[in-house]
């Protein structure tokens, strides 16, 4: 089998800040040191990217109040992704940084120009995870009374998409020419304007500064809907989705790269990576005991995840009796969220527990874990796994000091990068 992909993802949560083993990061996140700090730590381990997640809201739809999220810290207090990104860059070479931004919230012209300094400055290691978002709440802090409808979202990013794409193109390669002999700095033959008026967006286009390296940042993206998979085949470079049976893994695979074939594109040209949190110690007794304490019911875990899933779907599950078996729910936010969700038990308390378990997937020593994900990624077919977890040092540290070390004993991942780009090593393998 061939090597596997590693990313890593910021999953709306803050460093540990009040358990056993949180250090300062908790306190100190904030100056962005700590993810300096993270961000070197997977560079080491040779992970293809970090993702940093973003939304702009601050959810009261859980008891109708942001008591439990505050108090849990779930989708904020957090950075824009946009302002981390450049320092994150400047202090690595060679791993990949995706900032998250929403095509329902930026006008295509600055989302477009900022990703491509970002390409810049980063020396084409920079990606863009392409969501539509999902909160009426995010919509109402950029002047929008609520988001519009599912399907009509992804029409609206399907549009966008192009148009950035044509902005990143509307110079040519070969465009800022430095023409000594001739005094020409920038060869103005070679910079078009789009005119472009659309169904939704308008831009005239050009960009004012030349294509970023990578040609085209590298699109990620996360739909698991059917509008979404196919907005996915059209436009991502790699994939973010749920782990769980690797029997479903597969499907979703194997239905994304025919989706994509549709399309008219390469299936490979688009990495699928599999959420997951290991659970790891120095014996097998051990990481089971962690595990079943992990996985153990708990008043702040029941709140926790109701608040999370009531965030994304703006469904107030406080609001529901938690052990009479689900009603018919229906939202415009995470479909596939929910849709997941409520598969996960009968009744709200059920799913809660287990959904805030889901990740805990492969227990065991470094090794053990190591085996395990590489069967997996045998019967999926690849493409890579994308850890989350707190982002502390602990756990950052059992990632890139023990689970990748043995991974790459077992030659499952990379050792070394062998390219600069970020596109370039995503597509080596
Ligand atoms: C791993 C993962 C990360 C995601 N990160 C973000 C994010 O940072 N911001 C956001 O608005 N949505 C995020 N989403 C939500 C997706 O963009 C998408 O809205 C969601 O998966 C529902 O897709 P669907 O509408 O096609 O069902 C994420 C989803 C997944 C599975």
């Amino acid at each position: 089998m061939s090597k596997f992909h590693l990313g890593w993802f910021t999953n709306f949560s803050n460093p540990p800040w009040n358990h056993q083993w949180a250090g300062t990061e908790g306190r100190d996140w904030p100056s962005g040191d700590a993810h300096v700090e993270f961000t070197r730590a997977l560079e080491r381990a040779c992970f293809d990217y970090i993702m940093l997640e973003d939304s702009s809201m601050v959810s009261d739809i859980f008891e109708g109040s942001s008591r439990v999220d505050l108090k849990y810290g779930l989708y904020s207090p957090k950075h824009d992704p946009l302002m981390l990104a450049p320092k994150l860059a400047a202090a690595t070479s060679k791993i990949g940084i995706i900032a998250t931004a929403s095509t329902s919230f930026y006008p295509p012209w600055l989302l477009a120009r900022r990703f491509a300094s970002l390409d810049h400055i980063a020396h084409g290691r920079i990606g863009w995870n392409a969501v539509t978002s999902s909160e009426d709440r995010a919509a109402q802090n950029h002047g929008l009374d609520g988001l519009p409808p599912h399907d009509e979202r992804y029409d609206r990013a399907d549009e966008f998409v192009d148009l950035v794409k044509n902005l990143w193109d509307s110079w040519e390669p070969d465009a800022h020419v430095l023409d000594r002999e001739n005094r020409v700095y920038v060869d103005h033959e070679k910079v078009h304007v789009l005119d472009h008026r659309g169904k939704y967006h308008a831009s005239r286009g050009p960009l004012n500064l030349m294509r970023p390296p990578q040609g085209h940042p590298v699109i990620c993206q996360a739909g698991g809907s059917p509008r979404g998979r196919a907005f996915a085949a059209k436009n991502a470079d790699t994939l973010l989705t749920a782990g769980g049976e690797p029997a479903d893994m597969k499907a979703y695979r194997d239905d994304v790269r025919a989706r994509m074939a549709e399309a008219g594109r390469n299936p490979d040209g688009c990495k699928i990576m599999y959420i997951t949190t290991p659970v790891m110690a120095d014996t097998e007794d051990e990481a089971q005991a962690k595990a079943a304490r992990l996985r153990a019911s708990s008043a702040a875990k029941l709140e926790t995840s109701l608040a999370h899933i009531s965030a994304v779907t703006e469904i107030d599950f406080a609001a529901l009796d938690l052990d009479t078996e689900f009603s018919e729910l229906s939202t415009n936010g995470h479909t596939t969220t929910l849709a997941n969700f409520t598969k996960l038990g009968s009744t709200p308390r059920e799913a809660a527990i287990a959904w805030a378990n889901a990740n805990f997937r492969y227990v065991g020593t470094p090794d053990s874990v190591a085996e395990q994900m590489g069967e997996v990624m045998a019967e999926v077919g690849g493409d890579g796994f994308l850890i989350t977890g707190n982002i502390g040092r602990r756990f950052v540290g059992e990632i890139t000091e023990g689970l990748v070390p043995a991974l790459q004993r077992r030659e499952l991942v990379r050792s070394e990068y062998r390219h600069d780009t970020f596109r370039e090593n995503l597509l080596e393998f």
